[in-house]
């Protein structure tokens, strides 16, 4: 049996701490689909096609992990790419409430996929896409949280 998992989240941009999910996933799993949302409501800096592009940027060189966009529910979009395993990450106690709620309800809409959690490397743990923002946004340097091709658009970005 094949296994696929699906990796999502909206990516505003990916961090390190994503990576590194990510590099964990790709050696457990036969194909990982990193999904990015279009995620309106959280307002992104990024536009989609940008969000998708940097994803892929940061993670030239593993064979096994594609990148797409997607709008609508999470499950339709897992479905169509044939994944049996959604992964999420937890960092700390404080997201497991939300992570608790997100994996109990997709379960329930699509009892054949499993929810999977990981956790990223130490040194990641307190790393999130919008404190990346604010602080590159306020001057400060994110280059240990994000790979170069993040760093560039952030600074194009923020001029
Ligand atoms: N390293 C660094 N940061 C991490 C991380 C890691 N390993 N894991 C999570 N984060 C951060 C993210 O950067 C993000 O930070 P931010 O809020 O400061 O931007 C935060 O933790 C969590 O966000 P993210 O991983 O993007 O998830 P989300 O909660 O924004 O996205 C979706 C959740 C996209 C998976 C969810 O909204 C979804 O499934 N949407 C599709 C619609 C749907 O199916 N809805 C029904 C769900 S039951």
């Amino acid at each position: 049996m094949t296994t696929t998992a699906i990796y999502p989240g909206t990516f505003d941009p990916i961090t390190n701490g994503h990576s590194d999910l990510i590099v964990r996933a790709s050696k457990l799993f036969d194909r990982v689909i990193v999904a990015v949302a279009v995620n309106p409501s959280k307002k992104p800096l990024f536009s989609l096609e940008q969000r998708v592009e940097l994803a892929q940027q940061s993670l030239l060189g593993l064979e096994n992990v594609e990148v797409c966009g997607f709008e609508g529910l999470l499950i339709d979009v897992a479905m169509e790419k044939k994944a049996n395993i959604i992964i999420r990450g937890l960092r700390a106690v404080s997201d497991f409430e939300h992570e608790f709620q997100l994996a109990s309800m997709n379960r329930k809409m699509q009892p054949e996929i499993e929810t999977l959690f990981l956790t990223p490397a130490e040194q990641f743990t307190f790393i999130s896409s919008s404190l990346i923002r604010e602080i590159a946004t306020l001057g400060g340097n994110v280059s240990d949280f994000v790979s170069p091709a993040v760093m560039s658009a952030l600074k194009a970005r923020l001029v």
